[in-house]
């Protein structure tokens, strides 16, 4: 149920969550004065750990912040994560981290305090918000 209507859909496929990490016209885009975003490496490491099934790794074209540079959209519970200015290793080092914890442990982790700073709030135009809430 979504705010009292029932749901549609629904999968098989139940993970801790998921993690859109941004590939698109900005983020990652090194010639356009934006930090490098380590695809290969994250792929590598979710293929070598076998965390698709734990935590969902999407790489993804632009899912819209691009002011934050580097935008991550993290699925792991009610409300959706979104963070921005991933410029280090050690911030995906730190998404890694946090989907092998999720996978030992059986059980949804906190995010890591190291991506705290880098949540952003992600606005939505309030008149089309209403509208899809009376759709
Ligand atoms: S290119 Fe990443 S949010 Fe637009």
């Amino acid at each position: 149920m979504i705010d009292g209507r029932p749901l549609r859909n629904t999968t098989k496929r139940q993970s801790h969550g998921q993690i859109v990490v941004c590939l698109g016209c900005c983020c990652g885009r090194t010639d356009k004065g934006h930090p490098p975003v380590p695809v290969d490496w994250l792929k590598a490491e979710w293929k070598q750990r076998k965390l698709l099934k734990d935590v969902q790794l999407t790489i993804s074209g632009c899912i819209g912040p691009c002011d934050a540079s580097n935008a991550v959209l993290v699925f792991h519970g009610p409300d959706p994560v979104w963070l921005g200015g991933l410029y280090a290793q050690e911030h995906y080092q730190a998404l890694l981290d946090w989907a092998v914890s999720c996978k030992e442990t059986g059980i949804l982790q906190p995010l890591p305090d190291i991506l705290i700073p880098h949540q952003i709030e992600r606005r939505f135009r309030q008149s089309e918000l209403e509208a899809a809430a009376v759709a």
